[in-house]
């Protein structure tokens, strides 16, 4: 897909790589091998324990930049795109459910002011449950940044725009993964747990694997992007 469709920097959020949950240094290595540029992630970032040492050294992958200042890793990098610009990501973490150390609105503007000294093309990845706070998140944004892409939920929604001032945004680009599941889990044993109320060991279902995302384009000089569009592969 990167050849087919010109792509010069691809950014995969890959908190559940880990047969559903976390990541590992390996696999982190293999998301890059085939084609990332960097890796975001999520609420789910240090379920791996392994993974620590590697977000310390690797400045292609980044965790939440609102986790705890103790955590290892950073919420912001920068790296060169195959057309020889260079493209800051940036990782935050919404609020409802994920319990982040602080709000991503109390560093966000930070965190842009430094990618912004670095580069004019910024991403960020609003990993979130709640949809109004990734599209306030793009409101607040708009102009500042190329593109809030929104993560988490696993289901794509259908709002790709191009706000006022020029940033791309999406709530939710989707889940690269077994659709034929709930949300990415073997739909008997999700179900189970919930009729249940009791524990029960997940399993990576295998059906339905789609690829999804959000192409976008921008100009280069200025940032501002000019497309977003949601990406929905089959895979056979
Ligand atoms: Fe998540």
């Amino acid at each position: 897909m990167r050849a087919e469709l010109e792509i010069d920097a691809c950014v995969v959020n890959g908190e559940n790589a880990a047969d559903g949950i976390g990541i590992t240094p390996r696999l982190a290595d293999q998301l890059l091998a085939v084609g990332a540029d960097v890796i975001t992630l999520g609420n789910h970032a240090f379920r791996r324990t392994e993974i620590g040492p590697y977000l310390d050294q690797s400045d292609r992958i980044v965790r939440p930049a609102n986790t705890a200042r103790t955590t290892p890793g950073r919420g912001l990098t920068v790296v060169p795109t195959a057309n020889g610009r260079r493209l800051a990501v940036i990782n935050v973490l919404g609020s409802l459910f994920l319990h982040p150390a602080t709000s991503m609105f109390e560093l966000v503007d930070e965190l842009v002011e430094e990618a912004r000294r670095a580069t004019p093309l910024v991403l960020v990845d609003a990993h979130a449950e709640a949809t109004s706070e990734k599209a306030a998140l793009a409101r607040w944004l708009d102009g500042r940044v190329t593109a809030v892409v929104g993560t988490h939920t696993h289901v794509q929604t259908s709002d790709a725009c191009l706000l006022p001032r020029g940033t791309a945004f999406i709530t939710d680009a989707g889940m690269t993964g077994p659709h034929d599941s709930v949300i990415g889990v073997e739909a008997d044993l999700a179900i189970q747990r919930m009729r249940t109320g009791l524990p029960v060991r997940f399993a990576t279902a295998q059906g339905g694997v789609r690829i999804e995302g959000a192409l976008i384009e921008c100009d280069p000089d200025s940032g501002r992007a000019s497309s977003i569009e949601a990406v929905r592969v089959s895979v056979p």
